[in-house]
């Protein structure tokens, strides 16, 4: 990014509780490493990674809007009751909660379904949905009969799932030959209509164009719910293993 000029780019990091030192501000120590490796002195968007302890560490962000160390802040992972009281301890030091970062895809919708994708909405928040393609699985490359190649975690995660998929790929296969466009940009229209922002995984720099082509695609209401109801029928639960049951 060295030659662009610092305003014409948004940089978002992130505080790791469970990497916090044992000084005295931990949140300012891992920022001002944040900083020191990007060469900046701001972050447009800091997030706190997941919800261990929002009473602790959510008040530790306000000092670091205040100084404009950071322009915005946001939390990940955090369910809807840690998402508010995230936001009313922010807004008691004078700052908005500006986004959330949640895993969400067709294959997992938890943040709809317990309402905190409407919470964010009613409130000015950003929704950053993550894994919205769930790893690649969405991007019409795999299926049962072409699944992840090797040992890894993917692999080992998604290919026991593709059997069920084989309907809702096949639709959307279909729906991105409609409308001349890749299979993945079906899954990222998908969340875009849902009113969020899309965190993509772009591995190749094709992946690019592929989201450029996203952000213009509108699916009509009936395809929305066909996908949405063949995802349901699929049955797979797709929630990673640092992830909090957001329904609890
Ligand atoms: N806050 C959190 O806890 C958290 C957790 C996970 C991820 N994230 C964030 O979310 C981002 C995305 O997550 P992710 O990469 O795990 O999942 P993802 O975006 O669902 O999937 C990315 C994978 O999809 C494939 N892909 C991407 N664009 C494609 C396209 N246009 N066509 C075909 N295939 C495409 C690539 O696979 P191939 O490389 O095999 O082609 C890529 O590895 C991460 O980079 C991270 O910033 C946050």
């Amino acid at each position: 990014m060295k030659p662009y000029d610092r305003k014409d780019y948004f940089l978002s990091t992130k505080f790791t509780p469970v990497f916090a030192d044992s000084g005295d501000d931990p949140v300012r120590d891992m920022l001002a490493g944040s900083l020191k490796r990007l060469h900046t002195d701001y972050i447009d968007l800091y997030w706190i990674h997941n919800s261990d302890d929002v009473e602790k560490w959510t008040p530790e962000l306000i000092p670091l809007v205040k100084k404009g160390l950071v322009k915005h802040v946001g939390v990940s992972n955090h369910n809807l009751a840690q998402v508010k009281r995230a936001n009313e301890i922010l807004n008691a030091g004078g700052v908005e909660l500006a986004a959330v970062q949640n895993h969400y895809s067709l294959l997992y919708r938890q943040s709809e379904t317990t309402g905190l994708l409407d919470y964010c909405h009613q409130n000015g928040i950003t929704f950053f949905p993550y894994m919205v393609l769930e790893q690649g699985i969405l991007a019409g490359k795999h299926d049962a009969a072409h699944p992840f190649e090797g040992e890894n975690d993917r692999a080992r995660r998604y290919n026991p799932m593709l059997p069920q998929l084989n309907e809702l790929l096949a639709k959307m296969i279909e729906l991105a030959a409609q409308h001349h466009v890749a299979v993945a940009d079906i899954a990222t229209a998908w969340v875009i209509q849902k009113g969020t922002t899309p965190i993509i995984g772009v591995t190749k720099q094709h992946y690019i164009a592929d989201t450029k082509h996203a952000i213009s695609l509108t699916l009509t209401s009936a395809e929305m719910k066909a996908l949405e109801s063949l995802a349901d029928q699929a049955n797979v639960d797709t929630r990673a293993v640092w992830e909090q049951n957001m329904n609890q």
